[in-house]
Parts: C-alpha cells; sequence; structure tokens
C-alpha cells in the first residue's frame, strides 16, 4: 500500500487549536520560507507578523542552523542524557547559562512550553520537599495565564476556553486577577501605570491557603498569548516580594519574552526582577527544531545536590531530553542571536513600533492598542453576540494582503522576528490600516 497516495487530502491531520472544517474548506498553506516571509501554495509571499508562532526570532531558514541540524542528524542522531550524555547537550547547556540572568547556572531539558512548565512545577514542589517543607504543594497561577496544554500547565492556566473541556483539573491551585484594565489603561505604552496593587491579590491566597501551603507562583512576565497583557509599572516587584516572604518560588514562564522579544536576552533583565525558576522554548531554537530549558537558580539547584551522590536527585526527563538535533539547532541560533545582536535589537526597534502601533489609534472599531518591545497589540470592539469574530476576519483578511497576524479572542497580536526592518514594519502597519478600514 502506498501510503502517501492521498497527497492533496487534508483530512487526516487533526490539526490543533483550530477550526478544522472550517479551516479546511479555505484553508492557508505555507510550502517555504525565508528570512521575513513565508510563500503560501499559490506561490504568494506572506509577511511574517508573528515570528511563526512567537519562536522564530532571526528568520526563516538560517543557513548556519540549517546546517548545524543538519550536520548533526549525520553526525550523532539520537543519545539519550538519563545516565549517559553526549557533547552537544553539555555545550547547549553552558551557551545557554551563558546568557542568562546572573545566578542562573543550570537548566534542565525538555521539548516544548508545556513540558518546560511541568518540569518547572515539579520541581518547585520537589524543592520543598528536599528542603524538609514537604506540606508546601499548592500551586498558584493567574487568570488569562497560559503555560501550555498539559495538566499542571492548563490548571495553573486561567483561559477559560482552555480548561472548560477538561474537567476538574489538578487540585490544590488557585489563581490571582489577571491585570488588563482597559478603564484604567487603554492605550498605554509601555507598562501601565495601573495595578501593581493586583499583586497583593497573593497575600489574599496565603491567608486563605497558609504559606506553609504553597509551594509556586507561576506568571508570564508579559502574558503574550492571551492578547499581551503587559505588568503594570510595579506589579512584578510587588510579585516578587510577595513570594520573597512567604518562601514561595517564583516562576517565570518566559517561553516568549525569553531570546530577546522584549529588548533583552530575558524578560527577567528587561524587567530587573528575578525569579527562582525560568521557563523556556520557542525562540530557543529559533522554532526549528523542538526543544525548551527550565532555568533554576543555584538555591534550587542545591537543594536537590544533597542526598547521597548516587541517588538520582530528579526523578523526571524525558527521551528527549537535550535530543542531539535540538541541542544543535539551540546553539547555532544562540551563535546567531550574538552575532547579529538580536537580543537586544528590540530596543533598538521599540520606538519606531510603539509610534506606527499608536498611529492606528481612532481607526474603526479600534479600543486599545498596547506594546512592549517587540510585541503589540491591537484589540476592537467585539461584534454583538459573536466574539473573536471581528478579529478573526481581520486575521484572514490581513492574510490575504499578505500579512500573517495572530488572532485570539478579539486581540491581535503582533510580534515579529527580531530582524525586521523598519520598511518591513510600515508594511505591516500599513496592512493593519487597510484592514482595519475594511472589515
Ligand atoms: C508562556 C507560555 N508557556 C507555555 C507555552 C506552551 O508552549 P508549547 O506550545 O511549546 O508547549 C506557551 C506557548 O505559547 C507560552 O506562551
Amino acid at each position: 500500500m502506498n501510503v502517501h497516495s492521498k497527497p492533496n487530502d487534508l483530512s487526516a491531520f487533526w490539526m490543533p487549536f483550530t477550526a478544522n472544517r472550517q479551516f479546511k474548506k479555505a484553508p492557508r498553506l505555507f510550502v517555504a520560507a525565508k528570512d521575513m516571509h513565508y510563500v503560501t501554495n499559490d506561490g504568494r509571499k506572506v509577511l511574517d507578523g508573528t515570528a511563526g508562532l512567537w519562536c522564530v526570532n532571526a528568520g526563516h531558514c538560517r543557513p548556519k542552523i540549517a546546517d548545524a541540524v543538519a550536520r548533526q542528524a549525520a553526525t550523532l542522531d539520537y543519545a539519550g542524557t538519563f545516565q549517559m550524555g553526549h557533547d552537544k547537550a553539555f555545550e547547549a547547556a553552558s551557551c545557554l547559562v551563558n546568557i542568562a540572568p546572573k545566578g542562573f547556572d543550570h537548566v534542565f531539558f525538555t521539548n516544548s512550553g508545556s513540558e518546560s512548565v511541568e518540569t518547572a512545577l515539579k520541581m518547585a514542589i520537589a524543592y520543598h520537599r528536599a528542603k524538609g517543607n514537604a506540606s508546601k504543594v499548592r500551586l498558584i497561577g493567574r487568570e488569562r495565564g497560559y503555560h501550555g496544554v498539559n495538566f499542571g500547565g492548563t490548571s495553573v492556566g486561567g483561559i477559560s476556553n482552555n480548561r472548560k473541556m477538561f474537567g476538574t483539573l489538578l487540585g490544590g491551585i488557585d489563581h490571582l486577577r489577571h491585570t488588563h484594565d482597559l478603564t484604567r489603561n487603554a492605550f498605554s505604552r509601555g507598562q501601565p501605570a495601573h495595578g501593581a496593587e493586583l499583586a497583593d491579590d497573593l497575600e489574599r491566597l496565603v491567608a486563605l491557603h497558609d504559606a506553609s501551603t504553597i509551594a509556586a507562583c507561576i506568571v508570564e512576565p508579559v502574558a503574550c498569548s492571551t492578547g499581551v497583557l503587559i505588568p503594570p509599572k510595579g506589579y512584578l516587584e510587588r510579585l516578587a516580594a510577595i513570594c520573597a516572604k512567604h518562601d514561595i518560588l517564583l516562576i517565570f514562564d518566559e517561553v516568549i519574552t525569553a531570546f530577546g522579544r522584549l529588548g533583552a536576552p530575558f524578560g527577567t533583565d528587561y524587567f530587573g526582577v528575578t525569579p527562582d525558576i525560568i521557563t523556556t522554548a520557542k525562540g530557543i531554537t529559533n522554532g526549528v527544531v523542538p526543544f525548551g530549558a527550565v532555568f533554576v537558580t543555584n538555591k534550587v539547584f542545591d537543594a536537590f545536590m544533597q542526598g547521597p551522590e548516587d541517588a538520582i536527585d530528579f526523578f523526571h526527563g524525558y527521551t528527549y531530553s537535550g535530543h542531539p538535533m535540538a541541542a544543535a539547532a539551540c546553539i547555532a541560533a544562540i551563535d546567531t542571536y550574538q552575532e547579529e545582536g538580536l537580543l537586544t535589537r528590540a530596543t533598538e526597534l521599540a520606538p519606531y513600533w510603539e509610534e506606527r502601533l499608536h498611529a492606528l489609534k481612532g481607526l474603526p472599531h479600534v479600543i486599545d492598542l498596547r506594546n512592549i518591545g517587540l510585541i503589540g497589540a491591537i484589540e476592537v470592539e467585539p461584534i454583538p453576540g459573536q466574539p473573536g469574530k471581528r478579529a478573526y476576519d481581520l486575521f484572514v483578511k490581513a492574510f490575504e494582503s499578505g500579512l500573517l497576524i495572530r488572532q485570539t479572542g478579539d486581540i491581535i497580536a503582533l510580534s515579529p522576528p527580531l530582524i525586521i526592518s523598519t520598511d518591513q514594519i510600515d508594511q505591516l502597519f500599513d496592512t493593519m490600516s487597510n484592514v482595519l478600514k475594511a472589515v
């Protein structure tokens, strides 16, 4: 039997986070990509306004990364990392800790953002147990947070559509309120002025559950997938102080904000607030091979290194933790970011980006514009009774006009590769302006 007998049949692939039946009636398909552009199956060039899914930070099909992956596949295709190892995993770990915020000298490898989150949550509980505080097991997330799709991440996550199909999820979880407040903060440039006090929700949860039961609090420094919620000035500082006061580990989920998105290597650097654990993925290989890394402070790492030397210190890991091809892609991606100054380039582009984004104010249906680093969001007034429809129509129209954007609810998120030129920023916002006028 020829397994390739139906090359143009779209039915077999059950696509994730997709309205499958709608999509397959009018599919949007890419066949190639280079630098800032995708190429569609009908030969059109589409400007990538979203760095793939927030991951292609250096642009597409970079030869250095592609060559490194091809060489690795032909040299050492697979070796595990349980009680054995290989050179590329150790080299990738060293590269990563060299660019990590100070004090994060160890990384644990995963294959995705979701796995990084699960790893971090388990690590936090196991950390307290190792310290003799076995009752510290509760996990605190935040409304509208996105931490991937596995059970732990879905449970600490706070997007109701991602939760409601899946029963009661994990027990022992609570949530802070989100920080989105258009009444006080609409059309903010950078961090909004109002809302630092929302971090005090953690004190309320401590009063309710008692600190002796709480292991960790996980937040995205900028909550991107829910539609770009930027932390109010002072909010992260306050959250970190409350965590430190109650011996609650603070986890920054930097799956999007790491690797230059805000104009600093990590969000931790950008905000000047230091958590205990940082989760990453996506840009770690420029999106080329699935990979993730959990960065830990020495405080956390050392707690696991106290038992007998011949005892396994963390009963956790994946067949593909530190996969040779992912590690090779990671090393080449970090080299590329460093050679081209991409870990800080968003700082140079941010003022122009901000001006062009906020020039959309006053266009039909626009109720908010917000930005930080090389991230922008356009929030539009929902069509009554049809939440998400207006932004979906914008997404389809933009795609037809040669621009890829990301729609979530009635919010459009923009996050192009960090190699974007100012001319391409102009093209992106000119297209958005035309599309907003047309929908
Ligand atoms: C903050 C955050 N955490 C976790 C994830 C999940 O990553 P993945 O889709 O690689 O599992 C994402 C994905 O968008 C994310 O933005």
